[in-house]
């Protein structure tokens, strides 16, 4: 019998050479290929099932009903299973996240690549990891890594462009720290309009997509050697090099906030004293640090006592997609 209902479990993650730009928004191809931790614990549960008539999809997020643009995008993410599948049939998704609602860590990343697990399964389509990744791509760039564990790299080349595993979450033991920013502060530009607009007006994107590659190719080389300082390196210098560019976009884009810089700062003073701690920040405010099992417990009660930090999370390497 066809199964009609499918449920998906997926962790967020974090990027250590970032994507920001795309080749195509229609397939969302990105301009160059990226690489991530996936994170246990920042989890994505998503049902998806196939019982509404066509036209008529239903969202439920943490137990709210939605509409407008949220509801959009998921009903044309659930267009491209139907057309897979051969059915019109409308679907009930129901989307609970494990962390803190409001808290500005909610993820296109974990929610779509469990949605696109969940409405696989539902819809019958029999797809292989790799086909799981390509498939949430088209929902969000972010979420073709998450159908992996560990270490990902999302690769641009190709007419469909998915995730591999470097390695799985069992096979190098670190932490990343999340010093959370000004919980419930305004709403960022998106990562979606921002890396278009970046794209569009900054002189310094070119810039930007030319220093991928070889970002990508140490942070490869590193994470295969797991050798974590040049790793650090890479994340620290990719991440600003984005945020380079986002600024210098006409409007500028500035996602740091006065705290973000006192991480910054907190991070490159601790890493003088000898403790083992990188930054990455995202399209938000918060600043992500990797580091050690050893050094997590002290960076955690660092990073914390900032002002204006309002909470700290720490996770290890995550599974993939379930
Ligand atoms: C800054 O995956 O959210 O987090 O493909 O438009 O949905 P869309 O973008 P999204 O962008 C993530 C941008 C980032 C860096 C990264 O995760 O690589």
């Amino acid at each position: 019998m066809t199964p009609r209902t499918g449920t998906a479990c997926a962790c967020t993650n974090i990027a250590l050479v970032k994507y920001w730009g795309k080749r195509d928004a229609d397939a969302n191809r990105p301009a160059a290929g990226s690489i991530s931790l996936t994170l246990a614990g920042l989890v994505t549960r998503t049902t998806v099932t196939f019982d509404r008539p066509a036209g008529y999809d239903c969202l439920t997020l943490n137990g709210a009903p939605q509409t407008g643009e949220s509801l959009a995008r998921v009903s044309r993410f659930l267009d491209l299973v139907r057309e897979a599948a051969g059915s019109r049939d409308g679907a009930s998704v129901e989307s609970a996240n494990s962390f803190p609602t409001g808290s500005g860590l909610a993820s296109s990343a974990a929610g779509f690549a469990a949605l696109a697990v969940a409405a696989a399964r539902a819809g019958d389509l029999g797809l292989e990891p790799t086909q799981l990744s390509a498939l949430a791509r088209r929902g969000s760039g972010s979420a073709a890594r998450s159908i992996f564990g560990g270490f990902v790299e999302l690769r641009a080349e190709g007419a469909d462009p998915r995730a591999l595993q470097l390695l799985s979450e069992t096979e190098w033991d670190l932490r990343m720290i999340i010093a959370v920013v000004g919980g419930g502060s305004p709403k960022a530009v998106s990562s979606r309009s921002g890396m278009v607009h970046t794209a569009q007006t900054s002189p310094l994107y070119p810039g930007w997509l030319a220093s991928v590659p070889s970002d990508l190719a140490v942070a490869r080389a590193a994470i295969l050697d797991r050798d974590l300082a040049t790793l650090g390196e890479v994340a620290e210098r990719s991440a600003l090099t984005m945020h380079a560019s986002a600024m210098a976009a006409r409007p500028g884009l500035i996602y740091f906030q006065p705290t973000t810089l006192a991480l910054m700062q907190a991070v490159i003073e601790l890493r003088r004293r000898g403790i083992a701690a990188w930054f990455t920040i995202d399209a938000g405010p918060h600043v992500k640090v990797l580091t050690t099992p050893e050094h997590a417990a002290k960076l955690a009660e660092v990073l914390g006592a900032v002002p204006g930090v309002t909470s700290v999370l720490t996770s290890r390497p995550g599974p993939g997609a379930v």
